[in-house]
Protein backbone atom coordinates (compact mmCIF):
# COMPACT_ATOMS: atom_id res chain seq x y z
CA UNK A 1 0.00 0.00 0.00
CA UNK A 2 1.53 3.02 -1.22
CA UNK A 3 0.12 6.95 -0.57
CA UNK A 4 0.67 9.15 -2.83
CA UNK A 5 1.27 12.92 -1.96
CA UNK A 6 1.46 15.28 -4.37
CA UNK A 7 3.36 18.49 -2.42
CA UNK A 8 2.60 20.81 -5.60
CA UNK A 9 -1.05 20.00 -5.32
CA UNK A 10 -1.22 20.29 -1.63
CA UNK A 11 0.21 23.67 -1.63
CA UNK A 12 -2.69 24.64 -3.95
CA UNK A 13 -5.08 23.71 -1.52
CA UNK A 14 -7.53 21.55 -3.95
CA UNK A 15 -7.65 24.49 -6.25
CA UNK A 16 -6.13 23.90 -10.17
CA UNK A 17 -4.01 26.80 -10.20
CA UNK A 18 -2.41 28.90 -7.91
CA UNK A 19 -3.97 31.62 -10.00
CA UNK A 20 -7.53 29.94 -9.19
CA UNK A 21 -6.43 29.75 -5.29
CA UNK A 22 -5.36 33.45 -4.97
CA UNK A 23 -9.07 34.52 -6.81
CA UNK A 24 -10.81 32.57 -4.13
CA UNK A 25 -8.81 34.25 -1.28
CA UNK A 26 -9.79 37.43 -2.22
CA UNK A 27 -12.37 38.33 0.23
CA UNK A 28 -9.92 37.65 2.92
CA UNK A 29 -6.98 39.63 0.85
CA UNK A 30 -9.32 42.63 1.60
CA UNK A 31 -10.62 41.73 5.18
CA UNK A 32 -7.21 41.19 6.24
CA UNK A 33 -5.64 44.54 5.13
CA UNK A 34 -8.28 46.50 6.75
CA UNK A 35 -8.23 44.71 10.23
CA UNK A 36 -7.20 46.52 13.21
CA UNK A 37 -6.22 49.55 11.35
CA UNK A 38 -9.87 51.74 12.66
CA UNK A 39 -10.47 52.16 16.31
CA UNK A 40 -14.41 50.95 17.40
CA UNK A 41 -15.58 54.53 16.98
CA UNK A 42 -14.07 54.18 12.62
CA UNK A 43 -11.15 56.53 13.22
CA UNK A 44 -8.22 55.02 11.45
CA UNK A 45 -5.20 54.47 13.34
CA UNK A 46 -2.45 54.26 11.07
CA UNK A 47 0.67 54.02 13.60
CA UNK A 48 2.75 51.25 11.87
CA UNK A 49 3.34 54.05 9.28
CA UNK A 50 6.73 55.20 10.05
CA UNK A 51 5.81 58.59 9.56
CA UNK A 52 4.67 61.75 11.86
CA UNK A 53 1.16 62.86 11.39
CA UNK A 54 3.07 66.40 11.04
CA UNK A 55 4.65 65.34 8.27
CA UNK A 56 1.94 63.84 6.31
CA UNK A 57 0.00 66.86 7.39
CA UNK A 58 2.62 68.86 5.31
CA UNK A 59 1.93 66.55 2.24
CA UNK A 60 0.61 68.62 -0.84
CA UNK A 61 1.54 66.43 -3.68
CA UNK A 62 1.40 62.68 -4.00
CA UNK A 63 3.01 60.40 -6.71
CA UNK A 64 2.53 56.99 -7.21
CA UNK A 65 5.41 54.91 -9.02
CA UNK A 66 4.58 51.27 -10.01
CA UNK A 67 4.72 48.58 -12.46
CA UNK A 68 1.61 46.38 -14.19
CA UNK A 69 -0.73 45.80 -12.24
CA UNK A 70 0.53 47.53 -9.28
CA UNK A 71 0.31 50.68 -11.70
CA UNK A 72 -3.10 50.28 -12.65
CA UNK A 73 -4.42 49.93 -8.61
CA UNK A 74 -2.22 53.27 -8.04
CA UNK A 75 -4.57 54.48 -11.19
CA UNK A 76 -7.96 53.60 -8.87
CA UNK A 77 -6.53 55.16 -5.94
CA UNK A 78 -5.55 58.19 -7.58
CA UNK A 79 -9.74 59.12 -8.26
CA UNK A 80 -10.00 58.18 -4.80
CA UNK A 81 -7.66 60.08 -2.89
CA UNK A 82 -7.84 63.19 -5.00
CA UNK A 83 -11.60 63.39 -4.60
CA UNK A 84 -11.77 62.32 -0.13
CA UNK A 85 -8.33 64.90 0.24
CA UNK A 86 -7.65 67.43 -2.66
CA UNK A 87 -4.60 66.84 -2.48
CA UNK A 88 -2.91 66.12 -6.64
CA UNK A 89 -2.73 62.88 -7.27
CA UNK A 90 -0.34 61.38 -10.33
CA UNK A 91 0.65 57.90 -11.47
CA UNK A 92 4.13 57.52 -13.12
CA UNK A 93 5.24 54.27 -14.55
CA UNK A 94 8.86 53.46 -12.29
CA UNK A 95 10.45 53.24 -15.39
CA UNK A 96 9.70 56.31 -16.71
CA UNK A 97 10.09 58.00 -13.08
CA UNK A 98 13.22 57.08 -12.35
CA UNK A 99 15.11 58.42 -15.66
CA UNK A 100 12.61 61.66 -15.41
CA UNK A 101 13.35 64.98 -14.02
CA UNK A 102 9.82 64.68 -11.82
CA UNK A 103 8.56 67.89 -9.77
CA UNK A 104 9.28 66.42 -6.31
CA UNK A 105 10.19 68.09 -2.96
CA UNK A 106 9.84 67.47 0.84
CA UNK A 107 6.29 68.41 0.57
CA UNK A 108 5.72 65.22 -1.94
CA UNK A 109 4.82 61.85 -0.86
CA UNK A 110 5.93 59.01 -3.19
CA UNK A 111 3.80 56.43 -2.92
CA UNK A 112 5.46 53.14 -4.51
CA UNK A 113 3.15 50.12 -4.68
CA UNK A 114 4.81 46.93 -5.32
CA UNK A 115 3.28 43.11 -4.46
CA UNK A 116 6.94 41.55 -4.20
CA UNK A 117 8.53 44.71 -2.99
CA UNK A 118 11.41 43.52 -5.32
CA UNK A 119 10.72 44.66 -8.58
CA UNK A 120 13.92 46.88 -9.77
CA UNK A 121 11.66 49.53 -11.98
CA UNK A 122 9.97 50.35 -8.33
CA UNK A 123 12.92 50.61 -6.04
CA UNK A 124 15.18 52.55 -8.65
CA UNK A 125 11.97 54.93 -8.74
CA UNK A 126 12.19 55.09 -4.48
CA UNK A 127 15.78 56.14 -4.71
CA UNK A 128 15.38 58.79 -7.23
CA UNK A 129 12.64 60.68 -5.47
CA UNK A 130 14.72 60.27 -2.01
CA UNK A 131 17.58 61.51 -3.38
CA UNK A 132 14.98 63.94 -4.62
CA UNK A 133 13.95 64.63 -1.21
CA UNK A 134 10.72 63.33 -1.48
CA UNK A 135 8.64 61.32 1.52
CA UNK A 136 8.58 57.62 0.48
CA UNK A 137 6.00 55.28 1.28
CA UNK A 138 5.60 51.72 -0.16
CA UNK A 139 2.78 49.66 -0.10
CA UNK A 140 3.52 46.31 -0.16
CA UNK A 141 2.37 42.90 0.39
CA UNK A 142 5.93 41.40 1.23
CA UNK A 143 7.43 41.95 4.91
CA UNK A 144 11.32 42.76 5.06
CA UNK A 145 11.38 43.56 1.32
CA UNK A 146 14.00 45.76 -0.31
CA UNK A 147 11.29 48.65 -1.39
CA UNK A 148 9.98 48.79 2.28
CA UNK A 149 13.30 48.91 3.90
CA UNK A 150 14.24 51.19 1.68
CA UNK A 151 11.09 53.57 1.94
CA UNK A 152 10.41 56.54 4.63
CA UNK A 153 7.27 54.55 5.74
CA UNK A 154 5.26 51.47 5.09
CA UNK A 155 1.38 50.06 4.79
CA UNK A 156 1.66 46.82 4.34
CA UNK A 157 -1.15 44.63 2.07
CA UNK A 158 -2.47 41.53 3.88
CA UNK A 159 -2.72 39.41 0.78
CA UNK A 160 -0.67 36.83 1.63
CA UNK A 161 1.58 34.99 -0.59
CA UNK A 162 1.22 35.50 -3.91
CA UNK A 163 2.49 32.23 -6.03
CA UNK A 164 0.92 33.10 -9.43
CA UNK A 165 2.49 35.38 -11.93
CA UNK A 166 -0.50 36.83 -12.82
CA UNK A 167 -1.24 39.09 -9.90
CA UNK A 168 -5.03 39.09 -8.43
CA UNK A 169 -5.36 39.36 -4.84
CA UNK A 170 -2.49 41.83 -3.97
CA UNK A 171 -4.17 44.27 -6.81
CA UNK A 172 -7.87 44.01 -4.63
CA UNK A 173 -5.28 44.90 -1.69
CA UNK A 174 -3.43 47.41 -2.68
CA UNK A 175 -6.23 49.20 -3.89
CA UNK A 176 -7.45 48.61 -0.17
CA UNK A 177 -4.44 50.04 1.70
CA UNK A 178 -4.15 52.73 -0.60
CA UNK A 179 -8.48 53.84 0.32
CA UNK A 180 -6.85 53.46 4.09
CA UNK A 181 -4.12 56.01 3.04
CA UNK A 182 -6.60 58.47 1.37
CA UNK A 183 -9.11 58.37 4.41
CA UNK A 184 -6.29 58.65 6.76
CA UNK A 185 -4.99 61.84 5.28
CA UNK A 186 -8.28 62.99 4.87
CA UNK A 187 -8.82 62.24 8.48
CA UNK A 188 -5.47 63.91 9.11
CA UNK A 189 -6.64 66.98 7.31
CA UNK A 190 -9.90 66.87 9.42
CA UNK A 191 -12.28 69.39 6.77
CA UNK A 192 -15.96 68.30 5.83
CA UNK A 193 -14.67 65.09 4.36
CA UNK A 194 -13.10 63.81 7.72
CA UNK A 195 -17.12 63.00 9.07
CA UNK A 196 -17.53 61.25 5.60
CA UNK A 197 -14.10 59.25 6.22
CA UNK A 198 -16.76 56.96 8.59
CA UNK A 199 -19.06 56.01 6.33
CA UNK A 200 -16.76 54.86 3.64
CA UNK A 201 -14.62 52.73 6.04
CA UNK A 202 -18.45 51.52 7.04
CA UNK A 203 -18.67 50.62 2.65
CA UNK A 204 -15.14 48.96 2.58
CA UNK A 205 -15.61 46.64 5.45
CA UNK A 206 -18.70 45.31 3.83
CA UNK A 207 -16.52 44.31 0.76
CA UNK A 208 -15.33 41.38 1.69
CA UNK A 209 -18.54 39.48 1.49
CA UNK A 210 -19.85 41.62 -1.60
CA UNK A 211 -16.39 40.35 -3.42
CA UNK A 212 -17.57 36.85 -2.45
CA UNK A 213 -21.10 37.06 -3.97
CA UNK A 214 -19.05 37.79 -6.92
CA UNK A 215 -17.05 35.01 -6.73
CA UNK A 216 -20.39 32.48 -6.24
CA UNK A 217 -21.84 33.78 -9.65
CA UNK A 218 -18.95 33.14 -12.10
CA UNK A 219 -20.39 30.23 -13.55
CA UNK A 220 -22.12 31.92 -16.69
CA UNK A 221 -18.14 33.68 -17.12
CA UNK A 222 -16.73 30.01 -16.70
CA UNK A 223 -18.47 29.31 -19.91
CA UNK A 224 -18.20 32.20 -22.11
CA UNK A 225 -14.27 31.33 -21.49
CA UNK A 226 -14.23 27.98 -22.47
CA UNK A 227 -16.89 28.72 -25.90
CA UNK A 228 -14.05 31.72 -26.83
CA UNK A 229 -10.76 29.76 -26.79
CA UNK A 230 -10.40 30.70 -30.10
CA UNK A 231 -10.88 33.99 -30.07
CA UNK A 232 -7.94 36.57 -31.20
CA UNK A 233 -8.52 39.87 -29.68
CA UNK A 234 -10.64 41.06 -26.93
CA UNK A 235 -10.94 44.85 -25.80
CA UNK A 236 -12.16 46.31 -22.90
CA UNK A 237 -13.65 49.86 -22.06
CA UNK A 238 -14.26 50.94 -18.91
CA UNK A 239 -14.90 55.23 -17.69
CA UNK A 240 -13.79 56.56 -14.24
CA UNK A 241 -12.15 53.93 -11.97
CA UNK A 242 -13.35 51.51 -14.53
CA UNK A 243 -10.82 52.52 -17.00
CA UNK A 244 -8.29 51.04 -14.64
CA UNK A 245 -10.19 47.80 -14.46
CA UNK A 246 -10.48 47.87 -18.34
CA UNK A 247 -5.95 48.02 -18.55
CA UNK A 248 -5.81 45.49 -15.89
CA UNK A 249 -9.10 43.00 -17.54
CA UNK A 250 -6.41 43.55 -20.63
CA UNK A 251 -3.42 42.58 -18.76
CA UNK A 252 -4.68 39.61 -17.56
CA UNK A 253 -5.68 38.09 -20.32
CA UNK A 254 -2.61 39.17 -22.67
CA UNK A 255 -0.61 37.78 -19.86
CA UNK A 256 -1.77 34.41 -19.45
CA UNK A 257 -3.94 33.58 -22.43
CA UNK A 258 -1.60 34.91 -25.05
CA UNK A 259 -4.17 36.99 -26.43
CA UNK A 260 -4.37 40.25 -28.07
CA UNK A 261 -6.33 42.64 -26.00
CA UNK A 262 -6.19 46.00 -25.21
CA UNK A 263 -7.90 48.32 -22.68
CA UNK A 264 -9.31 52.23 -23.27
CA UNK A 265 -11.33 54.87 -21.78
CA UNK A 266 -14.79 54.68 -22.72
CA UNK A 267 -14.53 58.22 -23.80
CA UNK A 268 -11.49 57.52 -26.35
CA UNK A 269 -13.80 55.52 -28.52
CA UNK A 270 -14.51 57.73 -30.59
CA UNK A 271 -10.97 59.07 -31.05
CA UNK A 272 -9.25 55.95 -32.59
CA UNK A 273 -10.25 52.68 -31.10
CA UNK A 274 -14.00 52.40 -32.55
CA UNK A 275 -12.53 52.16 -35.96
CA UNK A 276 -11.67 48.42 -34.70
CA UNK A 277 -14.72 47.68 -33.98
CA UNK A 278 -16.17 44.79 -36.37
CA UNK A 279 -19.01 42.01 -36.79
CA UNK A 280 -18.47 40.30 -33.61
CA UNK A 281 -15.13 41.91 -31.96
CA UNK A 282 -16.02 40.77 -28.55
CA UNK A 283 -15.94 44.07 -26.23
CA UNK A 284 -16.00 44.11 -22.11
CA UNK A 285 -17.68 47.02 -21.10
CA UNK A 286 -17.67 48.16 -17.05
CA UNK A 287 -20.57 49.69 -16.74
CA UNK A 288 -20.04 52.65 -13.64
CA UNK A 289 -22.60 52.43 -10.90
CA UNK A 290 -25.52 54.60 -11.86
CA UNK A 291 -24.83 57.13 -9.16
CA UNK A 292 -21.18 57.95 -10.62
CA UNK A 293 -20.77 61.48 -10.98
CA UNK A 294 -21.15 63.49 -14.09
CA UNK A 295 -23.90 60.91 -15.40
CA UNK A 296 -20.84 58.87 -16.40
CA UNK A 297 -23.08 55.96 -16.48
CA UNK A 298 -25.80 57.11 -18.93
CA UNK A 299 -22.69 57.77 -21.34
CA UNK A 300 -21.12 54.25 -21.28
CA UNK A 301 -24.62 52.99 -22.30
CA UNK A 302 -24.03 55.10 -24.88
CA UNK A 303 -20.97 53.42 -25.73
CA UNK A 304 -22.89 50.02 -25.52
CA UNK A 305 -25.30 51.35 -28.14
CA UNK A 306 -22.75 52.82 -30.35
CA UNK A 307 -20.12 49.58 -30.76
CA UNK A 308 -23.15 47.19 -30.35
CA UNK A 309 -24.80 49.06 -33.71
CA UNK A 310 -21.57 48.20 -35.83
CA UNK A 311 -21.68 44.50 -34.47
CA UNK A 312 -19.57 44.29 -31.49
CA UNK A 313 -20.35 41.12 -29.30
CA UNK A 314 -21.03 43.50 -25.79
CA UNK A 315 -19.93 41.23 -22.78
CA UNK A 316 -21.19 44.12 -20.11
CA UNK A 317 -20.63 44.55 -16.27
CA UNK A 318 -22.77 45.69 -14.95
CA UNK A 319 -24.73 46.47 -10.76
CA UNK A 320 -27.43 44.45 -9.84
CA UNK A 321 -30.61 46.42 -10.36
CA UNK A 322 -29.03 48.40 -13.84
CA UNK A 323 -31.77 48.11 -16.08
CA UNK A 324 -30.20 50.53 -18.86
CA UNK A 325 -27.64 48.26 -20.30
CA UNK A 326 -29.81 45.22 -21.03
CA UNK A 327 -31.89 46.28 -24.76
CA UNK A 328 -27.37 46.67 -25.86
CA UNK A 329 -25.97 43.90 -23.98
CA UNK A 330 -24.56 40.60 -25.72
CA UNK A 331 -23.98 39.05 -22.17
CA UNK A 332 -24.39 41.15 -18.83
CA UNK A 333 -22.20 39.98 -15.65
CA UNK A 334 -24.00 41.50 -12.58
CA UNK A 335 -21.92 42.78 -9.38
CA UNK A 336 -23.62 43.80 -6.11
CA UNK A 337 -24.21 47.35 -5.79
CA UNK A 338 -22.11 49.69 -4.13
CA UNK A 339 -20.56 53.45 -4.66
CA UNK A 340 -18.85 54.32 -6.98
CA UNK A 341 -15.28 54.28 -5.65
CA UNK A 342 -16.31 50.66 -4.72
CA UNK A 343 -16.64 48.95 -7.12
CA UNK A 344 -13.03 48.56 -8.92
CA UNK A 345 -13.30 45.74 -5.75
CA UNK A 346 -15.96 44.19 -7.62
CA UNK A 347 -15.65 44.68 -11.42
CA UNK A 348 -12.37 43.35 -11.62
CA UNK A 349 -13.21 39.62 -10.70
CA UNK A 350 -14.82 38.34 -13.54
CA UNK A 351 -12.08 39.96 -15.83
CA UNK A 352 -9.73 37.86 -13.51
CA UNK A 353 -11.96 34.38 -13.66
CA UNK A 354 -12.52 35.28 -17.46
CA UNK A 355 -8.86 35.27 -17.95
CA UNK A 356 -7.87 32.15 -16.03
CA UNK A 357 -10.28 29.94 -18.03
CA UNK A 358 -9.65 31.30 -20.89
CA UNK A 359 -6.35 30.46 -20.64
CA UNK A 360 -7.53 26.61 -19.08
CA UNK A 361 -9.32 26.53 -22.46
CA UNK A 362 -6.18 27.08 -24.38
CA UNK A 363 -4.38 24.26 -22.14
CA UNK A 364 -2.37 26.76 -20.94
CA UNK A 365 -0.49 26.94 -17.55
CA UNK A 366 -1.98 29.87 -16.01
CA UNK A 367 0.56 30.15 -13.13
CA UNK A 368 3.49 30.19 -15.09
CA UNK A 369 3.06 32.25 -18.78
CA UNK A 370 6.00 32.19 -20.60
CA UNK A 371 8.49 35.09 -20.99
CA UNK A 372 7.51 36.27 -17.56
CA UNK A 373 8.98 36.16 -13.84
CA UNK A 374 7.21 36.92 -10.79
CA UNK A 375 9.40 39.60 -9.88
CA UNK A 376 11.00 41.53 -12.21
CA UNK A 377 14.34 42.27 -10.19
CA UNK A 378 16.02 43.16 -13.83
CA UNK A 379 15.74 46.26 -15.74
C1 LIG B 1 0.64 41.33 -12.97
O1 LIG B 1 -0.26 40.35 -13.31
C2 LIG B 1 1.99 41.19 -13.53
N1 LIG B 1 2.56 39.91 -13.39
C3 LIG B 1 2.92 42.38 -13.33
O2 LIG B 1 2.37 43.42 -14.09
C4 LIG B 1 3.21 42.89 -11.90
O3 LIG B 1 2.08 43.45 -11.35
C5 LIG B 1 4.37 43.91 -11.98
O4 LIG B 1 5.52 43.29 -12.48
C6 LIG B 1 4.67 44.56 -10.65
O5 LIG B 1 5.11 43.62 -9.71
P1 LIG B 1 5.21 44.00 -8.19
O6 LIG B 1 3.86 44.33 -7.71
O7 LIG B 1 5.80 42.79 -7.52
O8 LIG B 1 6.14 45.20 -8.10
Amino acid sequence: FEVTWDASAAEKGGYDSFMAKEIAEQPHAVGDTLLGRTKDDGELVLDELRISEDQLKNVNRITFVACGTAAYSSLVAKYAIEHWTRIPVDVVLAHEFRYSDPIVDERTLVVSVSQSGETMDTLMAVKHAKDLGALTLSICNTQGATIPRESDAVLYTHAGPEVAVASTKAFLAQITAAYLLGLYLAQLRGGTFADDAKAVMTELREMPEKIQEVLDRMDRVIEMANFMADTRSVLFLGRHVGFPIALEGALKLKEIAYIHAEGFAAGELKHGPIALIEPGQPVFVIVPSPDTPHELHKKVVSNIQEIRARGARTLVIAHDGDEDVEPFASEIIRVPQCSPLMAPLLTVIPLQVFALHLAMAKGLDADQPRNLAKSVTVE
